[in-house]
């Protein structure tokens, strides 16, 4: 099977219409990657890696090694899915020549397609540079975890007028500028909904709407590894209570010496 490609992706929504919502879900290690690989359209290399492998407090301290480590272990783990790598914050905003230096750099180390960069309006003439360079870009709009300082925490938004008004002129900026799909986060439903209407490319929710063109959750939230996710996260499984489970019993085997067992251990040949 030939890997999924940007343009494909693009071309799941036709004239405002997508048949076949497209499944999206973060990726960090090769493992992972194998693992989600076949079931999913497309695999984030999210910054959100900043918090749930590196233990850091926000995306913010995430460093484009940090991306491109993690990035290239999910190409080697995968064969279907479109890789897409955010670009950390601080390494992109300034221009778009600091975008297409700092983009162009994480494809190369890694082979991924594309990248994902936070931002609307302010945003629009770096996706159409990098786009009119070879560099396909996925938008982010609504809750922008890089813009923490400025929101002033991780809550819904689009709840006053002016809030869902930029919220639209921002992903229909990036839709105008070829951005090929928008994350579309922690926005009121109906707001989700106006955005997915009004752009031509694909929406991907998280926290969103399920009438959004796709979905994307971090995979650790919704496997259940963590006890605190947010309300839009649904926890499919509790992977944190099985390896509790799991690593109790390790500890108590090896602490009463009935691991290793006969069949883990050699015994000279007779
Ligand atoms: O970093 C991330 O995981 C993301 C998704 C949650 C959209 O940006
Ligand atoms: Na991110």
């Amino acid at each position: 099977m030939r890997r999924l490609t940007v343009p494909k992706i693009r071309a799941r929504k036709q004239d405002g219409v997508t048949a076949e919502p497209l499944v999206m879900l973060t990726a960090y290690t090769a493992r992972q990657a194998q693992l989600l690989d076949e079931h999913c359209d497309l695999l984030l290399v999210g910054d959100s890696l900043g918090q749930v492998i590196y233990g850091l407090p926000s995306t913010i301290p995430v460093t484009m090694e940090m991306m491109a480590n993690h990035g290239a272990a999910v190409v080697r783990g995968s064969y279907h899915a479109v890789v897409v790598i955010d670009m950390p914050f601080g390494y992109y905003e300034a221009s778009p020549q600091q975008a297409f230096e700092s983009a162009a750099l994480l494809l190369k180390q890694t082979g991924a397609a594309a990248v994902k960069l936070e931002g609307g309006e302010a945003m629009a003439e770096t996706v159409a540079f990098l786009n009119q360079r070879g560099i396909p870009v996925m938008g982010h709009v609504g809750l922008t975890p890089q813009a923490v300082n400025v929101l002033g925490g991780y809550g819904a938004r689009g709840r006053t007028d002016s809030e869902a008004g930029k919220i639209l002129s921002d992903a229909k900026a990036l839709d105008n500028a070829g951005a090929f799909a928008i994350v579309v986060e922690g926005v009121v439903e109906p707001i989700a909904i106006d955005v997915t209407k009004s752009v031509a490319c694909p929406t991907i929710g998280i926290g969103a709407s399920a009438l959004c063109d796709g979905q994307v959750l971090v995979t650790e939230d919704m496997l259940g590894m963590f006890e605190r996710v947010p309300r839009f996260v649904k926890r499919y499984e509790d992977i944190a209570g099985i390896i509790q489970k799991t690593v109790t019993r390790y500890a108590e085997e090896v602490r009463n010496r009935s691991f290793p067992g006969e069949e883990q251990t050699y015994q000279p040949k007779d």
